[in-house]
């Protein structure tokens, strides 16, 4: 069994990053601007979008965080929208959801400029995804593509059942590997709430793409010998042991699935670090996407 250290990988590609932007600000005198929308006050979103700010940082990025409260209406949300649309400085943006019960979050996603959505959820870069077309791709499904591709691993062919049809992740995901390319091409199955046989359906798989949402639901009887899982979950559980009140766990209980897998992904450290690095190549993509239209 490898452990597919997203940690490490994403290291390595900030590097990459930072090389190129480097370069943009000493042939352009331009540096690459993403900027995130924060509504409310929701613990698990304030962490990544730090850990977004953080990494723009390290890339060598500008970074902007608007803060909005909780009670925003959506007319004052859809304003600021359209001002990051309009603003010449930054290259993509991002609305970081979940968004207050109040806010109709398609419309949200909708008014986003299509060029500027380095999160990959409009609909435009949706269906340019779905034909194979140069798009953004959602930074999830992007960084498991890539952790894939740079470990070599073989999906040609290969049965992928996907666990969980979010638009962040199982939906794309599933898109993503039954598309003619590499990593791709695979047979995929699409699993949610209302399927049956949800086990067998996961026995039958080469790939497992656990995107439920669920803490240590895929357990070893339900993955086939030599499998490669990859853990999206990342949900939060009280732990009085930790300084920050809570521990961390993937949707698959990581020590038996661990012992039957070829390679497997761990929480944290594992697909969490390549979303955040993809979104930083999607915004690298669009400061140079922007420098092509100009
Ligand atoms: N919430 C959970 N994942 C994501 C993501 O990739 N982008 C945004 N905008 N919100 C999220």
């Amino acid at each position: 069994m490898q452990v597919l250290d997203g940690k490490l990988l994403s290291l390595t590609i900030k590097q990459e990053i930072a090389q190129k932007v480097n370069e943009i600000k000493l042939n352009d005198g331009k540096t690459p601007h993403l900027a995130a929308i924060l509504v409310g006050n929701d613990g698990a979103s304030e962490t990544y979008v730090a850990s977004k700010v953080k990494s723009c940082q390290e890339v060598g990025f500008k970074s902007t965080l608007v803060r909005l409260g909780a009670d925003v209406t959506e007319q004052e949300l859809l304003a600021q929208i359209n001002m990051l649309n309009n603003d010449d400085d930054i290259d993509g943006f991002i609305v970081q959801l979940p968004l207050p019960r109040h806010i109709d979050e398609q419309k949200i996603v909708q008014a986003i400029s299509p060029d500027k959505d380095v999160d990959g959820f409009h609909p435009v870069n949706v269906g340019k995804m779905v034909q194979n077309l140069p798009s953004f791709l959602p930074a999830t499904p992007f960084g498991i593509l890539t952790l894939l591709k740079r470990n070599h691993i073989d999906t040609n062919g290969k049965h992928c059942v996907v666990i969980g049809r979010s638009n962040i992740v199982g939906m794309p995901m599933s898109i993503l590997m039954a598309r003619k390319d590499n990593p791709g091409n695979c047979t995929v199955t699409l699993c949610h709430s209302a399927t049956v046989n949800l086990k067998e359906e996961i026995l039958r798989a080469d790939i497992i793409i656990a995107a439920l949402g669920k803490p240590e639901f895929v357990t070893a009887d339900m993955v086939k010998e030599g499998a490669v899982v990859i853990d999206v979950g990342i949900t939060r559980i009280k732990d009085e042991s930790k300084k920050s009140g809570f521990s961390l766990k993937g949707d698959v209980k990581y020590d038996e699935v661990a012992k039957k897998a070829s390679f497997i992904t761990p929480v944290p450290g594992g697909v969490g670090p390549m979303t955040v690095v993809s979104l930083m190549l999607n915004t690298l993509k669009a400061a140079e996407n922007k420098k092509i239209v100009q």
